[in-house]
């Protein structure tokens, strides 16, 4: 008999095709989300399953599909997934590094600049018709260019980002436990610093590290206060990585100029407060959507559980420990 695999959600048909030459594929074909005791039930008798960000695998989840191997995750990020409870009954977790680098680094880029020079307030000004002429003072938005860019997380969305400041003439600092190679930091011209330091010297502050226990509500009221009252935060890693209630406390009282954010502590809900806030952008979870971008994330999710469940060695393991 052949595995069993759920894919519990829409995905683009490549990743399909690919499951289907090996597999009995129980496929969800909608964009409705599944709950724990609904994913529970249908992972019984799966050997995988190929999942989105959106999906609750915690450790019950887990521990009640008794034949699961593998567990392939259509994003770079796996914190919906209890790795741990995984990894402790030998399963293999793979996420989709890499091909979303570039594009998701543009996002950051277009979030950064949108936010910058206000043009979702603008767009929404001409649509109003209440555009009647240009004016000296018109929508003026903050410089970019030759300003003070610090990067938190210097893997490899965090660099894309800083690669593209060099266009922009900034002065890029960035924080990170690990000290980027000399080289690469040579390259990008960017100086590593501690975290409060790059939070007091940065005029845009971007965000871009994996949430993890250590890393949720890396920037919280003490983090925010230390900002320059004219700096900006661009989120596009997760939304927990921020206090959201201090976040919005922290524009409301002026301590920092502005937000964009991709991201939002409990998805797909935004704090009341943002959305009444004019100097925020908000986008909905959109860093990596990209058509080709979100193809290849699903084909390589596919081809990764294909080779767990072959028993060969995925390309993207998160817990390579259990491949021995
Ligand atoms: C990820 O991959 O973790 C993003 O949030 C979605 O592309």
């Amino acid at each position: 008999m052949k595995p069993r695999v759920l894919v519990t959600r829409h995905v683009y048909p490549a990743a399909i095709g690919i499951l289907q030459e090996h597999f009995a594929v129980d496929y969800q074909d909608g964009h409705g989300v599944m709950d724990a005791a609904t994913l529970a039930r249908r992972l019984q008798h799966a050997q995988g399953v190929v999942c989105q960000l959106t999906d609750p695998l915690g450790a019950e989840v887990i521990g009640s599909a008794p034949a699961l191997r593998v567990i392939a995750t259509i994003a770079v990020g796996h914190d919906n997934i209890d790795v741990p409870a995984a990894t402790a009954r030998r399963i293999v977790v793979t996420n989709t590094p890499g091909v979303l680098t570039e594009a998701t680094a543009d996002l950051t880029w277009a979030l950064l600049l949108a936010t910058a020079r206000r043009l979702p307030a603008a767009e929404r000004f001409l649509r109003a018709g209440e555009w009647r002429r240009w004016d000296v003072d018109l929508l003026c938005g903050a410089d970019v260019q030759g300003r003070t860019l610090g990067v938190v997380g210097f893997g490899r969305i965090g660099q894309a980002v800083a690669r593209r400041a060099l266009g922009f003439g900034m002065r890029v600092l960035y924080a990170d436990p690990e000290p980027a190679p000399e080289a690469l930091a040579q390259e990008l011209r960017a100086q590593h610093v501690p975290l409060d330091l790059l939070l007091q010297q940065s005029d845009f502050v971007s965000l871009h590290v994996p949430l993890r226990e250590s890393t949720r509500h890396l920037i919280g009221v003490a983090q925010l206060c230390r900002m320059k009252r004219t700096a900006f935060l661009i989120n596009t890693s997760r939304g927990p990585v921020v206090d959201e209630p201090a976040l919005v406390a922290a524009l409301e009282e002026g301590l920092l100029a502005g937000a964009g954010l991709d991201v939002f502590e409990h998805e797909p809900r935004v704090h009341p407060g943002l959305l009444e806030l004019p100097n925020v952008v908000l986008l909905p979870h959109v860093g990596s959507a990209v058509t080709s971008v979100r193809s290849l994330m699903c084909a390589l999710a596919a081809r990764d559980c294909v080779a767990v469940l072959r028993g060969e060695r995925p390309q993207h393991p998160v817990n390579p420990e259990v491949l021995g």
